[in-house]
């Protein structure tokens, strides 16, 4: 089975073709970094703008890349939660155009998921059931996946996703934007031991993330206003080589400690990481080691499957589709995914989730807006 895989949900233009769920044909991406970059961030109308221009042209380019036509395709997913709904929209209605033109099966993905799933592209062999951190710029979700298809959230930030951190503490150190890569670099020269930043986290016994507090201490240090300045480490004025180090190793902490208790609560004997977040070096090294020494095998997609991407898309697609799941021209985008059960409940009970799996349904995230 060769899926298509379309991915626009926020500043990336994306498509891809993967056969069998597992190998990747082509990958086309078309990113929108030099539109954003003089505003600090990504101005919806400018990205929903951008991806109009180039959503053909990257379908163009990921099917020239496989070698095939449409008429080699067997179906085609796209990404229509959670995200800029502008976005969105172009990939689904190109999805739908296509649909609709060729007769193949259409299905929707859940975004965050679909980073979870780009583990599967990676040649490793997945051990189900497996826990599952995926962090980016717009979510930090830890999963306990028992299938392709089968999840549960077990935690998730309860304010600012990671990568947002990372950005929003790279414009104080005035990184430019997006500031997770600048982070990681500069981190690379400064001494992770300067600045003791909090390790923050969600409620007490939970698995969630809470990252905002470490970044408004970030910006009272680089203030000079820290809560006991001149004490322990905390020099102040340290290089900012040495605060983004700092900032990056308590986040990290709290990434790897959380994810790791994950793991130990669920007995796994398996993480796999995903989103952009994911590349940064420090992340990926320390959750190899720490993972390794629990006895964990710890699964670390390549850098260009770990920001956003048509083949996580096509990848989920596929499992989706061969287990029967079809959308219609009906498919709505959501922006957001919400953790409320409750919301799941009700979903079942008008039938809406009847005989559908969690991925499909958003699990306990379901879709707010509707
Ligand atoms: O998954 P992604 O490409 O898009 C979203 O779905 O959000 O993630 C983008 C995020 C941005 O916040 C970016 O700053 C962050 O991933 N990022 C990094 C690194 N590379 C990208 N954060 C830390 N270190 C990196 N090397
Ligand atoms: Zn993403």
């Amino acid at each position: 089975m060769r899926v298509l895989g379309i991915e626009t949900s926020c500043d990336e233009t994306a498509a891809a073709v993967v056969e069998g769920g597992v190998r990747l044909l082509s990958d086309a991406v078309a990113g929108q970094e030099d539109l954003h970059a003089p505003y600090g961030g990504v101005v919806p109308e400018v990205a929903g703008r951008a991806h109009e221009a180039t959503v053909v042209p990257v379908i163009e380019r990921a099917l020239r890349g496989a070698g095939i036509g449409l008429d080699g395709i067997d179906g085609i997913a796209v990404t229509n939660r959670p995200g800029l709904v502008g976005s969105l929209l172009v990939g689904v209605q190109a999805a739908k155009s296509l649909s609709l033109a060729t007769g193949l099966p259409l299905v929707g993905v859940n975004h965050v998921l679909a980073h979870a799933h780009a583990n599967l592209l990676s040649g490793v062999r997945l051990r189900f059931p497996l826990v599952a951190l995926v962090v980016s710029g717009g979510h930090t979700n830890l999963y306990l996946c028992r299938s392709p298809l089968e999840e549960d959230l077990l935690g998730a930030t309860v304010d600012d996703a990671a990568g947002e951190a990372f950005d929003k503490v790279a414009a104080l150190l005035d990184l430019g934007f997006p500031g997770g890569p600048a982070v990681d670099r500069l981190a690379r020269e400064g001494d992770r031991a300067a600045v003791r930043f909090p390790r923050t986290r969600g409620a007490r016994g939970t698995l969630d993330f809470s990252f905002s507090g470490l970044k408004t201490a970030v910006l009272y240090h680089l203030r000079g206003q820290d809560a006991r300045p001149g004490r322990g480490r905390n020099r102040p004025g340290a290089r900012p080589a040495d605060v983004a180090a700092s900032f990056q190793e308590a986040l990290v902490d709290s990434l790897v400690g959380i994810t790791l208790e994950g793991a130990r609560r669920h007995r796994v004997a398996q993480i796999v990481l995903g989103g952009g977040v994911a590349c940064n070096g420090r992340l990926r090294e320390r959750m190899a080691q720490e993972g390794a020494r629990a006895g964990l095998e710890v699964v670390l997609p390549p850098p260009r499957l770990c920001t956003d991407n048509g083949a996580m898309v096509a990848a989920l697609g596929t499992h989706l589709l061969r287990a029967g799941l079809r959308d219609g021209l009906d498919l709505e985008v959501f922006p957001r995914l919400l953790r409320n059960p409750s919301v799941k409940k009700e979903r079942r009970r008008k039938g809406a989730g009847v005989g559908r799996t969690e991925a499909e349904v958003g699990g306990k995230e379901a879709e707010v807006g509707r």
